[in-house]
């Protein structure tokens, strides 16, 4: 079963389109990653597939419910860690745990949950004098506490330190292996190439892209990158013939090949051939960070 369907979906604030279009299918026991810049329209997104807004046109439908008109129902099903979350600052971490358990019939239990998030030595610590990455594990936390089916977490880590974020990843791991549906956004590219198993990419409230990692990779990032130093000038225009070389430029004093398939050593050999000494080489293959700056550009976003 899906656990998301969008079809045209809308939501403007006056002359802003933050959500402008999008049909989007997630489908269930899975890891699905929302990607875009800043002001792109996640949150915004996220809020209507949560009945925590209403779409300005449009239709939503989560776990087959409409979020608004049956959020109740979904809420029972459904867990979520806002961007901006907050909760009851004087709550000790296990009281605000289990106050948020007190209003679902069913729950996990608290004491593994806390350990598993890393939490145990701060159960008893009141959640105003937590850090800013152990706070984030608390909202985790409260998000799971009813063992919901589908997950929504705005920013999973952006705050957590590496050890938390690996913990965090083992923790989604198994829940998706239990069949549940897990969406996440994430400015770390990193984390959704380790993570998800299907990416959308928003910008200005649009799905741009949307595939597995290694399908977004073949689409929208051009093979590989083979930059080299030389110790004698190389004309540029030589290296385009070699076989799968598909661009040839220089930056600074860096010569930058790239293409597709095997053709680094070929390149390699062509230089040898000259008599050009290689005293630099680094080969970097596609990435999703390509994908994205490929996309959405490398210019800064500022107001949107
Ligand atoms: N309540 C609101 N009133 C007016 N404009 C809003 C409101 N909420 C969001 N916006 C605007 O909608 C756009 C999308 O915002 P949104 O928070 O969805 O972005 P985002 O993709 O989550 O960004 P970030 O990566 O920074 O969290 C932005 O231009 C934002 O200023
Ligand atoms: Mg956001």
């Amino acid at each position: 079963m899906n656990a998301v369907i969008c079809r045209e979906v809308h939501r403007h604030f006056g002359d802003v389109r933050a959500v402008d279009g999008v049909d989007l299918t997630i489908a269930g026991h899975q890891i699905f990653g929302l990607l875009g810049p800043n002001g792109s329209g996640k949150t915004t997104l996220l809020n209507q597939l949560q009945g925590l807004d209403t779409p300005t046109s449009g239709t939503v439908e989560v776990l087959g419910l409409d979020p608004i008109r049956q959020r109740e129902q979904l809420a029972l099903r459904m867990g979520s860690q806002l961007q901006e979350s907050t909760t009851i600052p004087r709550l000790t971490v296990a009281e605000a745990v289990k106050t948020f358990a007190a209003f679902y019939p069913q729950t996990r239990e608290v004491d593994p949950l806390l350990a598993e998030l890393g939490l145990t030595p701060k159960a008893g610590t009141r959640i105003e004098r937590l850090s800013g990455g152990q706070r984030q594990r608390v909202f985790i936390a409260l998000a799971l506490i009813h063992d919901p089916e589908l997950l929504f977490l705005d920013e999973l880590t952006s705050a957590v330190d590496p050890q938390a974020r690996l913990a965090i990843w083992d923790v989604l791991r198994d829940l998706r292996g239990q069949g549940r549906t897990i969406v996440i956004t994430t400015h770390s590219m990193a984390e959704a190439e380790a993570l998800c198993d299907r990416i959308a990419i928003i910008d200005h409230g649009r799905i741009i892209a949307e595939g597995t990692c290694a399908e977004l990779i073949a689409r929208h990032a051009s093979g590989t990158t083979l930059r080299l130093q030389t110790g004698a000038p190389v004309d540029p225009e030589s290296l385009k013939t070699v076989d799968g070389v598909t661009a040839v430029t220089r930056d600074g004093s860096d010569l930058v090949i790239v293409g597709q398939g095997q053709f680094s050593p070929k390149v390699m050999a062509k230089l040898a051939a000259e008599s050009i000494e290689v005293t630099s080489m680094n080969i970097q293959e596609a990435s999703l960070e390509d994908v994205f700056l490929n996309l959405t550009g490398r210019a800064m976003r500022e107001g949107e």
